[in-house]
């Protein structure tokens, strides 16, 4: 049956065009797009309210159907799709959209519509974790400075960076690695300190670590910090530790014997014996471990079927110890779709399949790495840093969509545990923090975006672990000596905290799209867009205003659900480059956000090149 057209106006030929030309071009069929197509339609027809129409619904004006009515084929229509489409048509129609305010109809910029009752599965916690490496200022200096410091501190963990984790409940962390972890050998770093062996650390090759005057801890590794240290820093933010194990330089035994000096019960083993000599008797159950690192570069430079092989070989018959192990496989760099066919082809559609319930993860990185500067920005770069970092959400879906190939069932989810806008040397607080870089407002919404796409897509990406932590790429923390401080992007994991656990819930998020040049060339982003989650009767509403200049005049409609209040909480700054110091350490922080509850919707000022989040009771 043809697509029931109320009226002309409802569906512009501009839009007829837009619809027909990203599902033409993303659909495998023509009987697939018809469906979707008569799904936008629907969608136009019955849920989207029309300006032209007194800011009802077609359906509302002409066949008085309830807002919110379901149209079964839009339903249907994957997340990817239902985006496109969405974006594109947007931009026609977020201009015009009318927000009523006490009676009296105001133009909005933007719309938020959000389904109460259309929950997209749990948002995995472990979406909120954390990367730690031994690299440039990450552990020494930063995490640790050793329990003899005049830095206040925790037997030998930076009390304030400890403290401050405390807050926004950081879930999981990973370590040592990075590329650390394939020249690691776990046993250095455990018994007696005195008795812990100086090594080169990997990072010695690295030009920014050759051009250090001083051959400090960047250099060679002292060791004082290792797997104890590690599982404690873990259980002092109350985090699960996700370790990385090296399969470019041990053999597979080590592997078995690191989980075994972890996880062995007290008494059991000569490993739980060094373990309990360390402090702490009781098993430490590390469920998470990584088996490599980047196997395709600094992990070993395998071939993916070399790789296969070589997982295989390390993640069969590991020792559990009553502990569901949770392997996780050294994903692609980026969105490389033929690392992760090849490797899939050979675990799962082989002449000799694997069966390994354990495997849980593929790990993805993903960064916004192109000579962009950290402080030094034109809005030009401040958009294409953004769009880089959005372009997660692809990578999302295109390896989630070729791992199903072959994994049928999706055992096996994504683990994002490398991601970050990564700049030009120069910023960094001291020269042995190699990495090291300022942190300013737009690296807040690069990370604010990139945590929305993990939220929306939360059966597919079950663990995301932020690269990295402190002194470092995208950092939270910069702190040198006696000095500390916490960056934007601080913040953005407390405002966010509450998205951990929640039901994720279907929202579109409209407003019109950002044109810009970079490097000669047109390109556009989005305006506004982010997600919703619910935890009993509160829903939380994150969104980024990548509009550098213009605020957003934002309506929020929430269909299957009554608003009872909204309170409001945004991170912006008047400077684009704006970013904490030691001399003004609070110059970007939240702040309230007024937002207006009249008539069952809300009515916020998303202030430009923002992220807000919104959290609504409801009844
Ligand atoms: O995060 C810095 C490095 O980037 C990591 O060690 C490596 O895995 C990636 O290439």
């Amino acid at each position: 049956m043809a697509p029931r057209i109320p009226a002309a106006n409802l569906l512009s030929d501009r839009e007829g065009r837009a619809i027909r030309h990203v599902y033409l071009r993303a659909c495998e069929s023509a009987q697939e797009a018809r469906t979707k197509i008569a799904g936008c339609i629907g969608f136009y027809n019955s849920i989207r309210p029309h300006a032209s129409l007194k800011v009802l619904t077609p359906d509302q004006v002409y066949f008085n159907r309830p807002p919110g009515a379901r149209i079964g084929s839009f339903e249907r229509t994957s997340s990817m799709h239902r985006r496109h489409f969405l974006r594109t048509a947007a931009m026609a129609t977020a201009a015009s959209m009318c927000v009523s305010r006490g009676g009296a109809a105001s133009q909005a910029d933007a719309f938020i519509e959000i389904m109460a009752d259309e929950g997209l599965g749990e948002i995995s916690p472990l979406l909120y974790g954390q990367f730690t490496e031994h690299i440039g200022g990450v552990i020494y200096d930063g995490v640790w400075v050793g329990e003899h410091s005049k830095i206040r501190n925790y037997h030998g963990l930076r009390a304030e960076l400890v403290d401050h984790l405390k807050k926004i409940h950081v879930p999981i962390v990973r370590w040592p690695g990075g590329c650390f972890a394939d020249s690691y050998n776990w046993r250095d770093g455990v018994g007696p300190l005195s008795k812990r062996p100086r090594r080169t650390n990997f990072w010695e090759v690295e030009p920014d670590a050759q051009r250090l005057h001083e051959q400090g801890p960047q250099i060679f590794e002292s060791n004082e910090f290792g797997t104890d240290e590690f599982v404690r820093f873990c259980q002092s933010i109350g985090a699960e530790p996700y370790l990385a194990a090296n399969v470019r330089s041990l053999p597979a035994l080590e592997f078995d014997n690191w989980v075994e000096y972890c996880n062995s019960p007290a008494g059991s083993t000569s490993l739980a014996d060094l373990r309990a000599e360390g402090g702490s008797p009781d098993p430490y159950k590390v469920r998470w471990w990584g088996v490599g690192n980047e196997s395709w570069g600094c992990g070993g430079n395998f071939l993916p079927e070399d790789y296969a092989s070589e997982f295989r070989r390390y993640s069969t018959w590991i020792p559990s110890f009553g502990v569901d192990l949770q392997l996780v496989g050294s994903g692609p760099n980026d969105n490389d779709l033929d690392w992760t066919h090849r490797f899939f082809e050979e675990i799962f559609s082989s002449s000799h399949p694997y069966d390994n319930r354990h495997f849980k993860g593929w790990s993805v990185h993903h960064y916004a790495a192109h000579g962009e500067q950290a402080l030094r920005f034109e809005d030009s770069n401040w958009y294409q840093v953004l769009k880089e970092c959005d372009y997660v959400e692809q990578i999302i879906e295109d390896q989630w969509s070729a791992m199903g190939q072959y994994d049928k069932e999706h055992r096996v989810r994504l683990v994002v545990d490398e991601y970050g806008p990564w700049y030009v040397e120069g910023t960094e607080l001291d020269p042995t923090h190699i990495f090291g870089q300022q942190v300013t407002v737009r690296d807040a919404l690069a990370t604010a975006l990139t945590l929305d796409a993990f939220n929306r897509h939360p059966e597919k990406v079950c663990m995301g672990t932020n690269a990295q932590l402190v002194n470092n790429i995208n950092a939270l923390f910069l702190c040198h000596e006696d000095k500390f401080l916490a960056t934007p992007n601080y913040y953005v994991f407390g405002m966010y905290a509450g998205h951990q656990g929640g039901q994720a819930l279907r929202a579109n998020f409209s407003a019109p799209n950002i044109h810009f040049n970079y490097e000669g060339k047109s390109s556009t982003m989005w305006g506004l867009n982010g997600s919703a989650s619910r935890k009993g009767n509160v829903i939380t509403v994150t969104a980024v205003n990548t509009d550098v200049h213009s605020p957003k005049l934002t309506r929020l409609k929430l269909r299957g659900m009554k608003i009872q209040q909204v309170t409001g909480t945004a991170l912006y700054a008047a400077d684009m480059h704006a970013h904490n110091t030691f001399e003004n350490p609070t110059a970007v922080q939240p702040t309230p956000l007024h937002a207006d509850l009249s008539g069952g919707e809300v009515n916020v000022t998303v202030p430009a090149g923002s992220l807000v989040k919104l959290e609504l009771t409801v009844g």
